[in-house]
């Protein structure tokens, strides 16, 4: 029987490659094309494709291939004009604390099993508790990302309103409602799908001009479901929300919630550290009050996919959600803390290492001032908009968001909403910047996200330029 395992001199050599992949990688980001109109399903499946390797190939070979296969045609995330949706610039300290993950592989799961991973993630929690402003005594865990945070918080709530559901099901309870706005992240909506309420149980709270949840139309849908046998279980604010950066009053709302006995989730996955962030500070009034709260350090500490995070006030909630007994591993009784109780996942990742050592590395402060710098630019950036002639400023920056549309003259609406949609997968594939596209109501607005650490000045007319190139070759 042979072992598949190399020698330590060729983990070392493996080892020195992935260093210097990485340095040159992450240094000569800004450099390289976002992306490349050659990359199409198409060509990337025919690149891709190979037979199972049943022998070995070698180190050699297999690095070569995972460069010219899968890191040529990948998307530069991190570069300092990759603004769309929400994906960050990790940082070196967060990129090799994954394979120091992985060599240690952990289970974050059962005390006995990973006495130190258990233990940091608990640290880190409370370290996430302090950047956040939350409730300082609230427990939490780790999650693969804000979708899985905002299922967790929505289940807790499930869980205070019908201790019973565990054991009679859904089928046991009354009609339920949950109350979003037009702007919550979708995964609540999924969320309501995934416990087996479907959509029928989703209120749809309007925002004002500001595009916040409404609060004396929050207080109304209650009412108003109550008086019809209706039972309403919890609202979702959001602080900073996916299109607009925009934050709901979330002390309007912990207040309507505390009168109407609704559960309040305050969705943070990309504004959860506003507490710390004197940009954005006012944004997290109130926050403490909500009953449970997601924030993703994926989206806010620079470090790589997955890492979210989910935190409830209630002790005792999450192990009465989650917690179940085994005679194959250590149970509440045992000694330590076992994550198992706290979650869905049995086999978790060490995820709180890569925050954990970038924490370290770099230290809060630095990355709280990249967050404000980031703020600044994008105010900026919607100056620069709103003193050209041919774009427009569709919402104010908020928490490092803007949301804006290129308007040549001389186009009506139809035409503008068009030649939007129409630019945004054209400046994608010509690689010179690279944004989202989001509705506001019946507009198509382009939207960046500036979360790379990497964005500079420089960048915010090369941004402009570069929509008004890809407007020019839609156009024709
Ligand atoms: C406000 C908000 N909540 C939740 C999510 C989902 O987070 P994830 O992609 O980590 O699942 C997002 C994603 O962009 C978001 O913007």
């Amino acid at each position: 029987m042979t072992s598949p395992e190399l020698s330590p001199e060729a983990i070392r050599e493996l080892g020195r490659w992935v260093a210097d992949f990485v340095a040159d990688y992450l240094s000569t980001l800004g450099e390289q094309p976002i992306a490349s109109e050659d990359v199409t399903p198409r060509r990337v499946r025919a690149l891709l494709a190979e037979p199972l390797p049943r022998q070995p190939q070698g180190v050699a070979a297999a690095l070569e291939d995972f460069q010219t296969k899968i890191a040529a045609p990948s998307v530069r995330v991190g570069h300092p004009r990759f603004l769309a949706w929400m994906r960050t610039s990790p940082l070196a300290g967060a990129v090799f604390a994954e394979a120091l993950a992985a060599a240690l592989n952990q289970s974050v799961a059962v005390w006995q099993g990973a006495p130190a991973a258990t233990e940091a993630e608990r640290l880190v929690l409370r370290w996430l508790l302090d950047l956040s402003g939350y409730a300082p005594d609230a427990e939490g865990i780790l999650t693969s990302g804000g979708s899985m945070a905002n299922f967790v918080g929505l289940l807790l709530a499930r869980q205070a309103a019908f201790p019973e559901v565990r054991v009679h099901g859904v089928r046991s309870l009354p009609k339920v409602a949950f109350y979003l706005s037009p702007e919550t992240h979708y995964s609540a909506v999924k969320a309501i799908e995934m416990m087996g309420f479907g959509k029928d149980a989703v209120r749809c709270v309007p925002t004002d001009h500001a595009r916040r949840m409404h609060p004396p139309s929050l207080r109304r849908a209650i009412r108003q479901d109550r008086r019809d046998g209706v039972y309403p279980v919890a609202a979702v604010a959001t602080l900073g929300t996916t299109a607009t950066g925009a934050c709901d009053p979330i002390d309007e709302i912990a207040a309507v919630c505390a009168e109407e006995g609704v559960w309040l989730h305050v969705d943070g996955a990309y504004g959860g550290l506003a507490a710390s962030i004197p940009t954005a500070a006012p944004c997290a009034r109130g926050l403490a009050k909500a009953d449970s709260f997601t924030v993703d350090p994926h989206k806010t500490l620079f470090v790589p996919f997955e890492a979210g995070a989910i935190f409830t006030r209630h002790q005792g909630l999450l192990p009465a959600t989650f917690g179940t007994h085994t005679a194959y591993l250590p149970n509440a009784e045992d000694e330590g803390f076992h994550f198992r109780d706290y979650g869905p996942q049995l086999s978790r990742n060490f995820r709180a290492l890569k925050i954990y050592l970038i924490l370290k590395i770099y230290g809060a402060d630095a990355i709280l001032q990249t967050w404000e710098r980031l703020h600044h630019l994008a105010a900026q950036f919607a100056a620069q908009i709103e003193a050209a002639d041919d774009f427009q400023l569709l919402a104010p920056a908020s928490m490092g968001i803007v949301a804006f549309r290129y308007t040549p003259p001389g186009m009506d609406e139809e035409a503008l909403n068009a030649l939007n949609k129409a630019l945004v997968p054209v400046l994608q594939r010509r690689g010179e910047a690279f944004l989202s596209l989001t509705h506001l109501g019946e507009t198509e607005a382009l939207r960046a996200c500036f979360i790379s650490y990497r964005t500079t000045e420089d960048d915010l007319p090369r941004l402009l330029d570069a929509v008004r190139a890809a407007a020019r070759e839609v156009q024709g």
